[in-house]
């Protein structure tokens, strides 16, 4: 009967004192007040380590916890009582100390006398959580059986009960955490309930979604309502997420404002751990981050306007540059044209007109005009102003063109020119006419180049191969003055030039449209003398 008041009792009040913090202090009230100890300590682990956390003594009926020891040793016990407890996990009881028992040697009980002790450790689950010492100087045989009995219950609830309070601190500390980071409103978050509902939500989620604390009071706030339809099954997919894992990865997703608009958000959310229908969730507003993604994609939509503009004007400027050798790259074809036609009208008007010469004049003359054609076609291509496109085009045949429009030029400056046109090269994917301006760039340059040559031959090289470890390799190397070593860091610069009439662009450029086709241009000095420009395509 005792036994059960006992344990009711202690069992109501310890669970209460854990609310109170006062657990220790009913502990050792009890364990004296029922076991007839004059003095009681309490010993807890505590991060691995043993410290006394209260001390109790009775003195005219009157309890008093006393202030906690530091260590162990200075707290006046029997030691090798308390290591043989602690090693055991077993109790030790002495009816008289002073009677010869397996720990008379023990300092302590020689000094101070001891009579009645007893020693019993404080096991949760076989886990040693403390040892609790009790004594009486006075009397011999305090610790009778049936109070033993009381103690060890008395024990093993204090160890459940030390185990709860740790427990529950943690938990405490926990959701005070938790408070703070609700309570900073520097994400929104909300209690959510599977059917639907937001029971509980800070300031910063109201804020977000435009509701007041009113409206979440009254229960109008529904995150399915919140939820706009096309974003209903990526919800579902999440509430999935969570009734499997108890979590859902954040995902973006809009909710619908209170005003009627919508705001963008990254939600993620967490089920709470007892209950599977109820978690939390929390909401960050994307507006700021869209808008600046909105800004970055803008400024870079604009950038690469611009960026066509100036390889526009550059084209343009380039093709103006070369304007007399162009009109005479048409010229040519033209004039044939018209000395073909005239030779036709001349075998025409022949007394006995031979028709198979007529016919032969009029063919060259339809060839000659197709090329005019092709010639003028080229260069309408490269004085457009067209979006940059893709084709499989052959480099070779690329490069002879620009060659083409170029010849008057590099024969007006005594330049000779040779090819090395490698065969079976791959078809690249490139636009044409970006691809043909920055080969026009580099003879250009080069033909710029060569005319400050006054002694010794001007010459001209373009060759095309195999890139590494695929793709087309182009380099264009004159026999010009070539380049400084300063020269060779900063002509790819904007703006940078030696010419008086230049602008600067044109390596800028130039290097600008292989590097947007994923390939590579550089300058090396060739040797014995001049400049080696080449660029790799994929
Ligand atoms: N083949 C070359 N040999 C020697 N120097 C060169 C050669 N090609 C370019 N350079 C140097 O690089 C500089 C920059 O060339 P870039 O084509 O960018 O501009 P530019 O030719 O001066 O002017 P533009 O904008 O009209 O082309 C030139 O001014 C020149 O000093
Ligand atoms: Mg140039």
């Amino acid at each position: 009967m005792a036994d059960d008041r006992i344990r009711r009792l202690s069992l109501i009040n310890l669970r209460r004192e854990i609310i109170e913090g006062k657990l220790i202090d009913t502990l050792m009230r009890t364990a004296i007040e029922y076991a007839g100890a004059e003095r009681g300590l309490l010993i807890l682990a505590r991060n691995d380590e043993y410290r006394v956390e209260a001390e109790v003594t009775t003195s005219d009926d009157t309890v008093t916890v006393g202030q906690r020891q530091p260590s162990v040793t200075a707290a006046g016990l029997p030691e090798s009582i308390l290591h043989y407890v602690m090693r055991t996990k077993e109790s030790v009881l002495l009816h008289d100390a002073a009677a010869a028992n397996p720990f008379s040697a023990d300092e302590y009980i020689q000094r101070q006398h001891a009579r009645s002790i007893l020693c019993l450790p404080l096991l949760k689950q076989s886990r040693l959580a403390g040892v609790l010492y009790l004594e009486n100087n006075l009397t011999a045989h305090v610790f009778t059986p049936a109070r033993m009995t009381v103690l060890n219950l008395l024990a093993s609830q204090a160890a459940m009960s030390l185990e709860n309070t740790r427990l529950y601190g943690d938990l405490q500390e926990r959701e005070a955490r938790i408070q703070r980071l609700v309570d900073s409103n520097i994400i929104g978050i909300f209690v959510w309930d599977l059917d639907g509902r937001i029971s509980d939500a800070n300031e910063a989620f109201l804020r977000i979604v435009g509701y007041s604390r009113d409206d979440l009071v009254s229960g109008r706030l529904r995150w399915r309502d919140l939820t706009p339809t096309e974003w209903r099954d990526a919800d579902d997919r999440r509430v999935a997420d969570l009734e499997a894992t108890g979590t859902a990865h954040p995902y973006e997703k809009e909710y619908f404002l209170k005003s009627g608009g919508r705001v963008p958000v990254l939600v993620g959310a967490a089920r709470f751990g007892g209950r599977h229908d109820q978690g939390m969730a929390f909401v960050v507003d994307l507006t700021e981050r869209k808008r600046a993604e909105e800004e970055i994609r803008e400024s870079e939509r604009r950038y690469s306007e611009v960026q066509m503009e100036l390889v526009h004007a550059n084209r343009v400027a380039t093709m103006g540059q070369l304007s007399a050798s162009i009109a005479h790259e048409v010229m040519q074809p033209i004039a044939a044209t018209v000395t073909n036609a005239q030779a036709a009208l001349r075998f025409l008007n022949a007394r006995r007109p031979n028709l198979e010469e007529v016919r032969e004049a009029l063919g060259a003359a339809v060839k000659e005009g197709n090329r005019t054609i092709d010639v003028i076609d080229g260069i309408r291509a490269l004085n457009k102003k067209a979006p940059p496109r893709k084709d499989d085009l052959e480099i070779n045949e690329a490069v002879l063109e620009v060659i083409a429009l170029t010849r008057a030029e590099v024969l007006k400056n005594g330049i000779s020119v040779r090819t090395q046109l490698a065969e079976s090269l791959p078809l690249i994917r490139a636009d044409r006419v970006q691809l043909q301006q920055v080969i026009m760039n580099l003879i250009i340059n080069a033909v710029e180049a060569l005319s400050s040559v006054r002694e010794g031959a001007r010459e001209l090289v373009i060759t095309t191969g195999k890139g590494e470890p695929d793709g087309v390799l182009v380099v264009v190397r004159d026999s010009g003055p070539g380049l400084s070593s300063a020269g060779l860091e900063r002509i790819f610069e904007a703006f940078y030039t030696t010419k008086p009439g230049g602008l600067g662009m044109g390596l800028s450029i130039c290097r600008t449209i292989i590097e947007a086709h994923g390939g590579r241009l550089w300058a090396t000095a060739a040797q014995p003398q001049g400049a080696t420009f080449q660029f790799t395509l994929p």
